[in-house]
């Protein structure tokens, strides 16, 4: 388990007024996430500010997200993690293409990460998901029913996407513990001095010069490999680019899904009846797949402003960030019914949890396959399980437990 570390220098402190002072670095927001955002969505212009990483603004309602989501002329994706500095690699290609690229290098970018992506190639990792969730359940040891407390964030979820993605790449799944480090490196600690920042992305870069380097001279069948082969246009990528990708990868592959696996877990052991309408009707997870990412979906992504725009009366200037809170637009009222409730069984479901317009997740296919995997799992070998403690929350724009106590009731 990585421990947080607290040393590090916050440059704002607490929130008093969310609307005019937004910040969701503090502790108390994602904690409280579901809460502030109905807050906004009752009132008439459902956008937060504030002055804190030189300029922030947070939409909270479907339509907004939506709008900003689908407008590449106004805002761009050069940045996506709000801190206090800027991005130093410019549009169109930006520091972690596809996702920090805009149009059209975007989709020259995206296009080459589709293959390694597609639901075929995904499919093949079913059985090696279903084998590693046995495990760390076997690793949890002798378990009394009623008595046992496992930690379903620490002992299960964490440790589940950093060992396929680490696997994919072809880097040492021993370093697992490093890169739980580099994630919340680059997604929490966001409110401190540009130049602590760039120490630490100074590490992960090296971490991966280390990696691309071994592939040179050990070359092997993996995701790293492809993307130092691929080409565009008869030109292989530049090192910086394959970093930036990887860098992606294993990001964005490692905290969205402990996130959701984490969540979902939350909510089952805080909601009985759905839990033991998963326990005693497997075949509803097709629909509870969809809602545990629509109701808990994790990831908040940003934007910057490209130049001043007024934004339905709001005075966006060119560079400000724009956070795009996907799970606040998944729980509008105005968008779905029973918005704020979980259904289960929910029939429609058009959820934004992977993002909406051109940078639409791509690692979905994995992403719910480990997901349901993962449940499914975890279900089957404790059908009964209830919240028992205190729940820790991350920090950011990833929205997951970091600490889940879960009082294990019934065992199969
Ligand atoms: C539950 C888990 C996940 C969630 C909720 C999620 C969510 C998202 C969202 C909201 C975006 C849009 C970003 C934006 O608009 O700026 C995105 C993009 C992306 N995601 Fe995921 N993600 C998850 C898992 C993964 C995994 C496992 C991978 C791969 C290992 C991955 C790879 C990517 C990539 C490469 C992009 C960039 C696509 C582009 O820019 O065209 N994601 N994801």
């Amino acid at each position: 388990m990585t421990d947080i570390d607290d040393t590090h220098t916050d440059l704002y402190g607490p929130v008093t007024d969310w609307a005019n002072d937004f910040d969701h670095a503090v502790p108390e927001y994602n904690e409280r996430a579901h809460e502030i955002w109905a807050e906004f969505q009752a009132t008439e212009c459902p956008m937060a500010r504030s002055e804190r990483y030189s300029g922030l603004w947070a939409p909270f309602s479907h339509e907004f997200v939506h709008e900003i989501a689908y407008d590449t002329d106004h805002f761009t994706s050069q940045g996506v993690v709000v801190n206090t500095g800027r991005p130093m690699i410019e549009a169109p290609v930006g520091p972690a293409p596809p996702i920090t690229s805009d149009p059209p290098f975007h989709n020259i970018a995206r296009r080459l990460l589709l293959p390694p992506f597609a639901p075929k190639v995904i499919a093949e990792w079913e059985p090696e998901v279903r084998r590693l969730c046995n495990d760390l359940l076997d690793r949890m040891g002798d378990i009394t029913d009623g008595e046992s407390i496992v930690d379903g964030a620490t002992q299960y979820a964490q440790s589940i996407p950093v060992n396929v993605i680490a696997r994919m790449l072809g880097f040492p799944t021993e370093d697992e513990e490093l890169f739980r480090g580099f994630v919340h490196d680059v997604l929490e600690r966001i409110n401190e001095p540009v130049e602590e920042r760039m120490q630490f992305m100074g590490l992960l870069d090296a971490y991966l010069d280390e990696q691309i380097t071994d592939h040179i001279n050990n070359p092997r069948d993996d995701l790293t490999t492809y993307l130092m082969n691929v080409e565009i246009d008869g030109n292989k990528l530049s090192h910086e680019h394959v970093r930036g990708s990887i860098v992606l990868l294993l990001i964005a592959g490692i905290d969205t899904t402990w996130s959701a696996i984490g969540s979902s877990l939350w909510h089952l052991g805080t909601h009985p009846d759905d839990l033991s309408r998963l326990a005693n009707d497997p075949e509803v997870m097709t629909f509870a797949l969809e809602e545990f990412l629509r109701a808990y979906a994790p990831v908040t992504m940003a934007r910057l402003v490209k130049e001043d725009h007024d934004f339905h009366g709001c005075p966006m200037k060119a560079n400000d960030w724009v956070l795009l809170p996907f799970p606040a637009a998944n729980r509008d009222p105005a968008q779905f019914e029973r918005a704020t409730e979980f259904v289960i069984d929910r029939q429609v479901n058009r959820h934004g949890a992977f993002g909406l317009g051109i940078h639409r997740c791509l690692g979905s296919n994995l992403a719910r396959l480990e997901l349901k995997v993962a449940i499914e799992e975890f279900v089957a070998r404790f059908p009964s399980f209830t919240v028992d403690g205190d729940v820790t929350w991350s920090v950011g724009q990833i929205r997951g437990p970091r600490r889940l106590p879960l009082r294990v009731l019934a065992t199969s």
